[in-house]
């Protein structure tokens, strides 16, 4: 059971858990967050989510609340009060509470720090990964700063919302070139006609997904070509496979954009290999 939160400080059963009305949080969006994948109860790709949440905290001239190793400290903590071996840790870091006024507080206030456990059932989500799943597309319509992962979310929530609405899992949002940037909540890969894993470049407005990142490394040692180089909606369906990334869906075989097939419709070889390959890395690095 997840039912331990911890909330600046302190563990507390979930339904005691709860954040100023004034948190800038809430009310603004002055927020950022991380989600680490767990495996066998330990944090995967540890170093690549701390140093995307010091880069996130540092654009926002929000201080980090406390040492790595001691927010690792806290983050194992929780993992270990929810008895949770497969799943998710959410760790959120807010400017903290002031009266509310958009710019920054005058006074220095103390961020503030919530975490989350989560249980991932992984045989579901394995049967999920061996049928595929279906994306749409939207057009991009988030800000500038995607790069920053703060939990101005709204866009997101709707595009995902969309997607439900649809039968798919995912939305790839599509930008004034047409091409495919990221999706609400994972970045996006085809294996193009010539075997190139390609994925967007992080000069574009994306979040730069740090199970992107290993998998980079992860299909290259597998001796795949990968590039960061953009495509748009036709080519994944030209492609001969597609698939997702991120700490929810690990590595996730896209079978159909906007209802009609990826290739032949069917889960490819490449993508299942490179989710296998990532979830072995993942667990061997995982503290
Ligand atoms: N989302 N792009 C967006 C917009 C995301 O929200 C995420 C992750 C990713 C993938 O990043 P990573 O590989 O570091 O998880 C890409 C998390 C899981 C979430 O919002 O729950």
């Amino acid at each position: 059971m997840s039912r331990i939160a911890y909330v600046n400080g302190r563990f507390v059963p979930k339904s005691k858990a709860a954040v100023h009305i004034e948190d800038r949080g809430y009310q603004l969006a002055d927020a950022v967050y991380e989600v680490w994948a767990l495996f066998d109860g330990k944090l995967a790709d540890p170093e690549g989510h701390f140093v995307r949440l010091e880069r996130s905290l540092s654009e926002l001239s929000i201080d980090m609340p406390m040492s790595r190793a001691a927010l690792t400290t806290v983050l194992r903590e929780a993992v270990r009060r929810n008895r949770v071996r497969e799943g998710l840790v959410y760790l959120q870091v807010s400017r903290g509470v002031a009266k509310r006024d958009h710019a920054f507080p005058t006074d220095p206030v103390a961020p503030a720090v919530v975490v989350t456990v989560s249980r991932v059932d992984r045989a579901s989500t394995e049967a999920r990964a061996a049928k595929g799943v279906g994306v749409i597309t939207l057009t991009e319509n988030r800000w500038g700063r995607c790069d920053i992962k703060t939990v101005g979310l709204l866009p997101n929530a709707l595009a995902k919302q969309k997607a439900r609405e649809a039968g798919a899992v995912e939305a790839w949002f599509v930008d004034e070139m047409g091409l495919v940037t990221e999706g609400a909540s994972s970045n996006a890969w085809i294996l193009d006609g010539e075997g190139v894993l390609r994925t967007r470049d992080t000069q574009a407005n994306i979040l730069r997904g740090v199970t992107r990142l290993t998998l980079m490394d992860v299909a290259r040692e597998a001796g795949l070509k990968v590039e960061e180089r953009p495509f748009t909606p036709d080519e994944a369906r030209a492609a001969k496979e597609a698939f997702i990334t991120g700490a929810g869906s690990l590595v996730l075989p896209v079978v159909s954009v906007d209802g009609k097939p990826v290739g032949d419709g069917a889960v490819g070889p490449v993508a299942m290999k490179l989710r296998r390959l990532y979830i072995e890395r993942a667990k061997a690095t995982a503290v």
